[in-house]
């Protein structure tokens, strides 16, 4: 893995699409790119960490012109492997600050950061930034959608600061949270046939709803829906997750 690769290195690339998890599911992958598809209206979609393209290339095979923003080589590399991925236009970058050129095809009508990758943006200033960011390439009218956890801090039994999120005989992972600063990272411990353990952590800083309407509000952007999953399920006090579409105001 290169420093440039962030923590989606050679390694992390190789296995990313062998995840079983739901969002690898192609019925949840469908209806991802459906309602995105609709959110384009007809324009161009940017994907800020298009990663391997689990959902540029579903939304690209509906028509939408998609362009994205990805700091990992590797991860890209899987991305141009698979059918339509040569199409795909990709600027290798942070997606807090890096631009993706509009010169020729103009600004896009839907910009999209789905499955927490917010949360990979470590500190607030660059959560922050990367709205601004996202405002800057929108058409007036168009639409930034994040799709994200609640911060699951009602998981936390008293007194303690660690969350299991799995385990078994290949291996566990949990999450350490640090509820002052809103840091986080996530421990992995893989255990391979022979025994031998392997471990990686990635730091992240979660988020609340309302704290993402105030970063959209500084970016000149206004909340038009939010709801608890792709398929426009209400948004509740017992939701996991919550989809979100904030609208860059026309003219
Ligand atoms: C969880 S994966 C999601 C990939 C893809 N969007 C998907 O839904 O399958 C997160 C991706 O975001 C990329 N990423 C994380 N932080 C980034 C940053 N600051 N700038 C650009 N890409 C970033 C990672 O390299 C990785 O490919």
């Amino acid at each position: 893995m290169t420093d440039e690769d962030g923590y989606f290195g050679e390694h992390a690339a190789e296995h990313y699409d062998q995840d079983s998890g739901a969002e690898f599911q192609p019925d949840v992958i469908e209806l991802t790119a459906d309602l995105l598809a609709g959110l384009a209206a007809g324009g161009r979609a940017l994907e800020l960490g298009i990663g391997t393209g689990r959902i540029a290339l579903p939304l690209a095979r509906r028509g939408v012109p998609v362009h994205g923003i990805e700091l990992s080589r590797a991860m890209v590399a899987r991305l141009r492997a698979k059918p339509g991925g040569e199409r795909i236009g990709v600027s290798i970058g942070d997606f807090a600050t890096t631009r993706a050129d509009t010169t020729a095809d103009g600004p896009f009508s839907l910009a999209y950061l789905v499955f927490n990758t917010i949360m990979n943006l470590a500190d607030q200033d660059a959560q922050v930034a990367c709205f601004r960011n996202v405002a800057e390439h929108l058409a007036p009218g168009g639409c930034f959608v994040i799709e994200v956890m609640v911060p699951e801090l009602r998981r936390i039994p008293a007194g303690q600061n660690i969350v299991p999120f799995r385990t078994g005989p290949t291996g566990w992972a949990y999450t350490v949270y640090d509820t002052v600063t809103q840091d986080a990272t996530c421990h992995y411990i893989d255990i391979a046939e022979d025994g031998r353990a392997s471990a990686r952590t990635v730091p992240f800083r979660y988020v609340w709803p309302a704290e993402l309407d105030l970063m959209a509000r500084l970016a000149g952007l206004r909340l038009r829906d939010r709801w608890g999953g792709w398929a426009r399920e209400p948004f509740t006090e017992d939701s996991a997750r919550h989809v979100s579409v904030w609208e860059k105001p026309a003219g």
